[in-house]
């Protein structure tokens, strides 16, 4: 395919010379002088491993050129991948301007293929560079239509394609990627990307634009979380006298619940025995050492936020029939020890709400039998609230909140009624089979 790569640093440079690598034939464009002459020289502007090679390899080749005039590379190009820098602004917040401006300069350069008198050819304009969800559609999009006076998806298209290259294995990365996300704005975008990652890139994922621009941020936000959760557990062991390496050597080998998808669906807040309790014991224990962990002990709080949330999600309804469904933390067992919903349950009840409540685990005899005091002080209004019969708890019901994954509860879809509200915290329903009634949930 032929390309136009617009910003050559870390991110568009590599991509030039792996592209060119491939045999598609790139143009890179940059403002700067010295970039664009490095590589007409058959130089890399940056420190790279392996980048030298190939970009001296493709300019030779003729593969590869560059220009410092976005005007000169567009015409002709099937694909122009925008690879600028996306930098914070003063205030923290993401400053879009160099892509729009860039953006601009396509559009205008587009102009002579979409106008009268052009191709016609339907170039196809993919942002590269990092930016949050909507700034696509939103902010660039209309950039583009209203400088190149085309409509995107119909004279060209757009499409936001993250780039997940680390710095140091950057050409490593390009080419032994898991997957190669093409945020698509329509199919003919989805189409040009695929051709341009053939036999690249791992698997070829295509997802809505939005999807993939917050893929990026979300990535990038776990990389963080990993690091410095392991370097708070390195500071704390160090104040134990443990060996922080061993730790999270140890914690490392479970594949199972650690370095797994496990925990990684959003939903609704953990609970149980031992969350709360041994985060609680950590954090005290920190305090005690006089030791700053932030990530740590800012866990439980944000635990409670879902909480808050459920409760304010619930209200918003103003209706005063409620139906909780799961009352465990999780699905199969009747261990109700710091199940967050009956924080939620709780604040309703004494907020004066009409509550029935249903778990197929709970069997209130035997509860009574093994937790009497625990029942009686802190869910004072269970025994009278509990029933065993799912259809009566929902012919009560305007509001049906599903607080864990019992089975029973997986294909309740279709028994919602018209006029109720499902409020699924913890998405156990397939959404699309609640076909009356309206679908909620905390996450989206
Ligand atoms: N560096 C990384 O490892 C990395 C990884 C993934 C994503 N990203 C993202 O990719 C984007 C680019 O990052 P980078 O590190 O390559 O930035 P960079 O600053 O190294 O390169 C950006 C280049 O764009 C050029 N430029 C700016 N405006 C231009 C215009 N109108 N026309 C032509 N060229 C123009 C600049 O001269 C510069 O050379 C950012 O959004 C960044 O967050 C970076």
């Amino acid at each position: 395919m032929r390309v136009a790569v617009v910003g050559l640093g870390y991110v568009g440079s590599v991509c030039s010379a792996c592209l060119a690598d491939r045999g598609h034939a790139v143009v890179g464009v940059d403002t700067s002088e010295y970039k664009v002459e490095c590589i007409r020289r058959g130089a890399s502007p940056i420190v790279e491993r392996g980048l030298p090679e190939l970009i001296a390899r493709a300019v030779k080749a003729g593969t590869l050129t560059a220009t410092t005039r976005i005007a000169e590379a567009i015409p002709g190009a099937d694909v122009v991948l925008v690879c600028v820098g996306t930098p914070s602004a003063e205030d923290g917040s993401l400053d879009l301007s160099h892509v729009k401006r860039a953006c601009a300069e396509v559009g205008s350069a587009l102009r002579g293929v979409v106008g009268p008198g052009g191709s016609g050819a339907f170039v196809t304009v993919v942002m590269r560079s990092t930016m949050l969800p909507g700034s696509v559609l939103g902010e660039l999009q209309p950039v583009l239509e209203q400088t190149s006076g085309g409509r995107a998806g119909l004279q060209f298209g757009i499409a936001y394609n993250p780039e997940f290259l680390r710095e140091g294995t950057a050409v490593e990365d390009f080419f032994g990627a898991d997957y190669t996300i093409l945020g698509a704005g329509c199919d003919r975008a989805g189409a040009a990307l695929k051709q341009l990652y053939d036999g690249v890139g791992g698997e070829l994922i295509v997802t809505p634009i939005p999807t993939a621009e917050m893929l990026k941020y979300v990535n990038n936000s776990f990389h963080a979380l990993k690091v410095a959760f392991a370097n708070e557990v390195g500071r704390w062991a160090k104040r134990e006298g443990v060996d922080a390496q061993e730790v999270m050597r140890l914690m490392r080998r479970d594949t199972k619940l650690n370095l797994s998808g496990a925990y990684l669906s959003p939903g609704f807040a953990f609970g149980g025995s031992c969350l709360p309790k041994d985060l609680r014991a950590a954090s005290s224990r920190a305090r005690r050492h006089d030791l700053d962990l932030p990530v740590l002990s800012s866990i439980l709080r944000s635990n409670d936020v879902h909480v808050a949330d459920a409760i304010h999600l619930i209200e918003r309804f103003h209706r005063r029939k409620l139906a909780f469904l799961g009352l465990s933390f999780k699905a199969g067992t009747d261990d109700l020890r710091e199940s967050p919903i009956l924080r939620v349950i709780g604040a309703l009840v004494g907020k004066g709400y009409d509550v029935r409540l249903h778990d197929p685990s709970l069997d209130m005899d035997r509860v009574l039998g093994a937790n009497r005091r625990f029942v009686e002080s802190e869910l004072p209004y269970l025994p009278e609230r509990l029933r065993a019969d799912l259809d009566e708890v929902l012919a009560h019901a305007e509001v049906v909140v599903i607080g864990n994954r019992s089975a029973e509860y997986r294909s309740l879809g279709p028994r919602i009624r018209a006029g109720q509200v499902v409020v699924d915290l913890v998405a156990a329903l397939d959404r699309g089979t609640v076909r009356a009634g309206e679908y909620h949930g905390l996450a989206g």
